[in-house]
């Protein structure tokens, strides 16, 4: 057996590269893999995802010195471990929460609530009076319906409307379920005026993963014909959340961040400093800060095709396989490469978390899988689905 992992898909030249000058040679960062091994030579009995808070605090600084003007709120959705958030509340980082069992673990942390947006576009009357209740001041919205809704619990309650904006690019695309189009915002900006509501804001999501800049062009340029609609209509807009997306190298070309900083701080070179201007990175931060481990159960041939299924699959947090999302997957053994399918340990025929990827085919029972990079949406997608536990996190 090899002491150091194989990794199969190494980087290969594909179109994109060869057209593209949006991607360039920033060298990105990864766990250092010394670390997994000396992180299984404590024991395995489950996967894990071993995550090195040094990167996300490298990670941090380098999106602030690459956007100063823009005020990182994490998205707590990609890895809500105490552990992550309490590295990122040292570095200065805010929040961006889903549900208000993420704003109880921030407040658990002692987090202002002043601090954290509610950028769930539609939330429940009980959720908002929570959350308000607990001092949260700022909420999006994408309909005259969750406009009403939150005007009815917090009559003054600050809010930013979520516009579409393209995904073109985005390998986890987030359009099409929340985001309006420019017309439909006449129709949010007359009930605000009219409810006299504090409409302050707008937003929108270019897809997670998103590996085409001008997608943050679009959006930050959709937000000012937004703003100007609100002046226009006696509002006073003062936050711009450019949302999440920032992407982290798996095997397909990105652009760094500093990449997309170029396109995102000239176009905020007219936002008035009156406007707060912040983002809600997720991935970007945790990502590249993990590495997440599990192994072989065990191997079949069916039909002529060989499927390998490991212990943890799409329930145990191998989710974005399953749209498109490809890791940079390492093993131990060293045979010839042929095409496999991957799936995961439980009885349900959707847990087939890749297929047709390549594995050397000398793969067996107990082997461990190492994928890079995966610090994010993994533990926080895992169910314990089938009686299979969830997979812990190893903070270094
Ligand atoms: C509202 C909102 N903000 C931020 C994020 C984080 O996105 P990313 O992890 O791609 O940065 C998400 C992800 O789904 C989201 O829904």
């Amino acid at each position: 057996m090899a002491v150091r992992p194989v990794a199969f898909r190494k980087q290969q030249p594909t179109p994109e590269t060869e057209q593209s000058q949006l991607f360039d040679t920033h060298p990105e960062v990864r766990l250092d893999f010394s670390h997994v091994r000396d992180a299984l030579k404590q024991g395995y009995s489950k996967p894990f995802l071993l995550i090195d808070t040094d990167i996300v605090r490298a990670k941090v600084r380098r999106f602030k010195a690459a956007m100063p003007r823009v005020h990182p709120h994490y998205a707590v959705k990609a890895n809500p471990d105490l552990r992550v958030l309490k590295t990122l509340i040292e570095e200065g980082a805010g929040f961006e929460i889903a549900s208000i069992a993420e704003l109880d673990l921030l407040l658990k942390l002692k987090v202002p609530a002043a601090e954290v947006y509610y950028s769930n576009p539609v939330k429940s009357s009980d959720s908002i009076r929570y959350a308000v209740g607990k001092g949260v001041e700022w909420f999006a919205l994408d309909s005259v319906e969750e406009l009403r809704k939150l005007a009815s619990v917090k009559a003054d309650a600050k809010l930013y409307v979520r516009i579409e904006a393209p995904n073109v690019g985005s390998d986890w695309p987030l359009a099409g379920k929340f985001g309006m189009k420019a017309a439909e915002v006449d129709a949010i900006v007359a009930e605000a005026v009219a409810l006299k509501a504090d409409l302050a804001g707008v937003t929108f999501h270019v897809g997670s993963q998103c590996r085409n800049p001008e997608n943050w062009r679009a959006g930050i340029q959709g937000a000012k014909r937004v703003f100007k609609k609100m002046r226009l209509a006696g509002l006073k807009p003062r936050l711009l959340n450019i949302g999440g997306g920032y992407p982290v190298r798996h095997v397909k070309p990105i652009p760094s961040i500093e990449k997309i900083a170029e396109v995102v701080n000239h176009a905020l070179r007219d936002v008035p400093q009156s406007v707060l201007v912040m983002a809600e990175p997720g991935r970007y931060f945790v990502s590249d800060a993990g590495f997440f481990v599990c192994r072989v159960v065990g191997t079949a041939t069916r039909s002529g095709k060989r499927w390998m299924y490991w212990d943890a699959g799409v329930f145990g947090g191998i989710l974005e396989t399953t749209e498109g999302l490809r890791y940079d997957v390492l093993t131990d053994r060293t045979g010839k490469l042929i095409p496999w399918n991957i799936a995961g340990p439980t009885c349900d025929a959707v847990d087939v978390c890749m297929r047709d990827e390549v594995f050397p085919e000398d793969m067996e029972e107990g082997d461990f899988i190492y994928i890079a990079n995966a610090g994010a949406y993994t533990t926080a997608y895992a169910s314990n689905f089938n009686g299979f536990p969830l997979p812990e996190v190893r903070v270094i």
